[in-house]
């Protein structure tokens, strides 16, 4: 099923502490941002990608497009304060609001062709779908240092990117996030507030997304492995 993907770049990178933003930091030569859209132009599935950007990357962003070929960026757009700020103006260049559009983070490099397929044939049939992996940790909540209460685990699940939608399911959603003032963390917990249904893909645990300089060691294990095992 076809799609279009909008991939907010427009961060800072400021956990990351490299001085720059952290997608220009390279994985075996190169750059995290780059490992990242290499996924989308190899999908024939995918019609487009919206990347947004920070206007001082520009220049930068364009010339790595150029030179590790990558075609498929059907428009730049300036990113905002908050990332969701830059989803937003990366859904207003979406060409089609009956089709399917996906979020992914640009920080998110490991993201498998297989599982991008199941999010968008869910999101086809529900009109949102999101990719999650079933939590690992006892999770407790907390006031002042003191535990609360133990969450139930088995209902709980760790949210990544992708997130798919119906374009126009998602622009209501941040339309209405506009109008209330309302910032998520995620696109779906906008959907959530419509109320639109989401389901659930469960997707890989090393689809890391890439935030604090020790995630790039499991990064380089990660593609080792992959590496190893032919992928
Ligand atoms: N992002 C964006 N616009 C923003 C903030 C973030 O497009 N105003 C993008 C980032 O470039 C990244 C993704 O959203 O690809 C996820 O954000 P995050 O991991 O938080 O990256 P940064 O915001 O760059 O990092 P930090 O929060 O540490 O500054
Ligand atoms: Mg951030």
């Amino acid at each position: 099923m076809p799609y279009q993907v909008i991939i907010p770049a427009a961060g800072q990178g400021k956990r990351m502490g490299a001085g720059k933003n952290k997608l220009l930091l390279k994985l075996e030569a190169t750059p995290i941002l780059i490992h990242t859209l290499k996924v989308f132009e190899a999908d024939p599935e995918c019609l487009g990608i919206i990347l947004a950007i920070h206007p001082d990357d520009e220049q930068e962003f364009k010339s790595l497009l150029n030179e590790y070929g990558i075609h498929k960026v059907s428009s730049l757009v300036t990113g905002g304060k908050e990332r969701q700020d830059s989803v937003y103006n990366g859904l207003l260049a979406v060409s089609s609001l009956d089709g399917i559009v996906l979020v992914h983070d640009a920080a998110r490099p490991f993201i498998k062709v297989e599982t991008i397929h199941k999010l968008v044939d869910a999101a086809g049939k529900d009109g949102g779908a999101i990719v999650a992996v079933p939590v690992k940790d006892t999770i407790k909540k907390a006031a002042n240092n003191q535990v609360a209460e133990t969450v139930e685990r088995s209902s709980l699940w760790s949210v990544q990117t992708p997130q798919a939608f119906r374009a126009s399911i998602l622009l209501e959603a941040h339309n209405k996030a506009a109008r209330d003032q309302f910032i998520g963390t995620d696109e779906s917990s906008l959907v959530e507030r419509i109320p639109h249904p989401v389901s659930i893909i469960e997707g890989d645990y090393d689809n890391i997304k890439l935030t604090t300089p020790e995630d790039l060691y499991f990064a380089e294990a990660i593609l080792r492995k992959r590496k190893e095992s032919g992928l």
